[in-house]
């Protein structure tokens, strides 16, 4: 694991956006697992002044996010599908058709998982996964747990979880309760991981994930046995 430390959300976006531009240079089909969160907002915002400048081109890009709240779709303001569209999709020249979120409203979730985890394996699996994470070690919306679970899955959200999401809501209330998640498999299948924390309140889930046990109960520290990973955190 490559952990990089900076002292400013400016120099990590900056940090973030230049491993995944590299990415996109070097193999201008490539496939970007992406995350929610306000975490990736600035390494969003750097990637596509990056496109604007005409350093990069998303047109052969196939992105596939992690998650999706259930119940959402894509014209609700809170649903990650409209989080990427106003985020990062209308800011590059990413096609619409490429971009790929888990379908919350889908009437089988199961069925969604299995198609969404098939449809990965399919594209040959992910390039470069983003991640960030929840105070809790959550990664994509995989929750702690008895297990890890390696399938996209539904998942009732913690408690936790729910709380730190009001944040982006007028209330608690209004955060739902369930979410898609892709599973443990497509992300540690992933051939390089990019983890990205943001301020001092993830300093201890970071210790936890990246020098704790490995254990379901923190699901982020699954990510001390993949061979690619790259932490950049800025405790300010
Ligand atoms: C949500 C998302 C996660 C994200 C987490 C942390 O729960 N499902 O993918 O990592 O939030 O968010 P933030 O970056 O805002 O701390």
């Amino acid at each position: 694991m490559k952990f990089i430390k900076v002292d400013t959300y400016d120099k990590l976006s900056s940090i973030a956006a230049g491993i995944i531009a590299a990415q996109v240079i070097l193999k201008s089909d490539c496939v970007l697992g992406l995350a929610t969160g306000s975490s990736p907002l600035g390494t969003y915002s750097k990637l596509a002044e990056k496109y604007r400048n005409g350093e990069l081109d998303f047109s052969r890009v196939i992105s596939v996010n992690l998650d999706e709240y259930v119940g959402l779709d894509g014209s609700c303001d809170q649903s990650y599908r409209y989080f990427m569209d106003n985020n990062l999709f209308c800011n590059i020249n990413i096609a619409r058709e490429n971009t790929y979120v888990p379908n919350g409203c889908a009437e089988d979730l199961k069925a969604e998982g299995l198609a969404y985890d098939q449809f990965i394996s399919k594209l040959g699996g992910i390039d470069l996964q983003l991640l960030g994470i929840g105070l809790d070690g959550h990664i994509g919306f995989n929750e702690p747990d008895e297990a890890f679970v390696p399938e996209t899955h539904e998942v009732v959200l913690d408690p936790s979880t729910i709380e730190a999401n009001a944040r982006f809501l007028a209330s608690k209330d209004q955060v739902p309760t369930k979410a898609i998640t892709m599973g443990m498999r497509s992300i540690m299948q992933a051939k390089r991981i990019l983890l990205i924390a943001n301020g001092a309140k993830k300093k201890e889930i970071l210790e936890k994930a990246f020098y704790g046990p490995i254990t379901p109960f923190v699901p982020a520290s699954i990510l001390q046995l993949h061979p690619d990973v790259t932490v950049v955190y800025s405790e300010n």
